[in-house]
């Protein structure tokens, strides 16, 4: 029996399962999301984000005590070596922000010595999580010309990141909603990005590379990109009064894909999109506000036109709207996105490494020409 008749390919490695966990569970006909057995709403509505990452990396939300030991370790680590910010500044300025990010993690990476996977895997990625927020606001701060900062040390790793990154103070109102992003993007199972740091931590690799794949994987706008596809959609509409005959020409006769729409697990409401649309109800104001008009119209055509192929609102489609009522260029969601996920993307190579390590070496179906002879090079057609 030849080998093609053996095999069948999964396109997209679509329902193959790579690992097992505890992590996050997702339920895609009902919509329901869950960290560790918790419910997303819940999570968002009663968990900080520093709760969060105690609750992934430890397996428990915190107590007092495990909490305050979480903020000070994260407060211990956002200071970076120089040169660190001195690479970021140095790139052009109109480099992709994901690829500043990237240039970021890959200059810290060059200060990693000695690292051994099981031997406090879960501080050092603490310490990550805390070096990413740093990594994150100079993007904006070097994007938009101004000096490096780094977070001043809170109670708050949401309030040390805005505060570091506007150099402004923040209202508490704001700074949940920061919170609240944080929390609702902290992981997702194995998209196209976890599922990167996972080959590269199956190699043993540090985990910085494992970021480094991560983030360079997340970039796409068939994934971390689309909430800034999205917004673009909104811009481009411009005003409320254009969605009908925007979807008209650019979906059902242009046949585009839907920025914000759609996704590979959920064939209903994606939870946290719901959540960021009634986030982005209260944060709006002004042209935010317009923006939000344009997407309830939007998802209004959208979800009646695709009833029958199940694509709703996925978390990304509200999610700038929110994002930019606070304050963001909208060239900054890729790297917020990657600011949350990074929690993620540690929690689960941590688990694999850890637990259930085997090199993931997938195989490829061959169907090109069988043995052919050798041609040498004056002789070929
Ligand atoms: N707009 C229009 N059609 C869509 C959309 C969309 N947003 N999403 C899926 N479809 C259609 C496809 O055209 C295809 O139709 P066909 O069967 O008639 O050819 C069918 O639905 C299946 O599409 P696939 O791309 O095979 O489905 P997949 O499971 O890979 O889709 C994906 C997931 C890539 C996210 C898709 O829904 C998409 O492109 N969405 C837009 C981008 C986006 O919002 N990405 C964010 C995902 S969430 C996240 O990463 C946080």
């Amino acid at each position: 029996m030849s080998e093609s008749a053996k095999v069948e390919i999964s396109r997209g490695l679509e329902n193959v399962y790579i690992k097992a966990t505890s992590l996050t569970f997702i339920d895609g006909e009902k919509g329901i999301l869950r960290y560790r057995g918790y419910d997303i709403n819940e999570l968002a509505k009663n968990a900080h984000y520093e709760e969060v990452i105690h609750l992934m990396l430890y397996g428990e939300l915190p107590n007092r005590e495990q909490l305050s030991r979480v903020k000070d370790t994260l407060n211990s680590s956002y200071e970076v070596p120089e040169d660190v910010l001195r690479v970021m500044e140095v790139l052009p300025k109109d480099s992709e922000p994901v690829a500043l990010m990237e240039a970021g993690l890959a200059a810290l990476a060059t200060h990693e010595k000695g690292f051994k996977w099981k031997e406090g895997d879960r501080e050092k990625a603490l310490e990550i999580i805390g070096k990413v927020s740093t990594i994150t606001a100079n993007v904006y701060r070097v994007k938009e010309g101004l000096a490096p900062k780094i977070p001043k040390p809170s109670d708050s790793y949401a309030k040390s990141f805005l505060e570091a990154t506007f150099n402004k103070s923040f209202s508490g109102t704001e700074t949940s909603m920061m919170d609240n992003f944080l929390v609702l993007y902290a992981d997702h199972e194995v998209p196209a990005s976890t599922t990167a740091a996972l080959v590269t931590a199956s190699t043993l690799s540090d985990m910085y590379s494992c970021m480094v794949s991560a983030i360079t994987a997340l970039k796409g706008p068939l994934h971390g990109g689309a909430m800034e596809a999205a917004f673009a959609q909104f811009r481009e509409i411009g005003d409320p009064s254009r969605v009908d005959e925007w979807f008209e020409r650019n979906i059902v006769k242009g046949g585009n894909r839907l920025m914000g729409f759609g996704h590979r697990v959920y064939r209903t409401y994606d939870p946290r999109g719901k959540v960021f649309k009634s986030m982005a109800e209260t944060v709006s104001k002004g042209e935010a506000r317009k923006y939000l008009e344009i997407a309830e119209r939007l998802e209004k055509l959208g979800v009646r036109y695709f009833e029958a192929k199940k694509i709703y609102p996925n978390t990304d489609f509200y999610a700038g709207i929110v994002m930019y009522g606070l304050g963001f260029p909208d060239y900054m969601f890729t790297p917020l996105f990657a600011l949350s996920r990074t929690l993620g993307w540690l929690a689960h190579v941590v688990e694999y490494v850890d637990e259930q390590h085997r090199l993931i070496r997938p195989r490829a179906l061959y169907v090109g020409p069988g043995e052919r002879k050798f041609v040498p090079l004056d002789q070929r057609k």
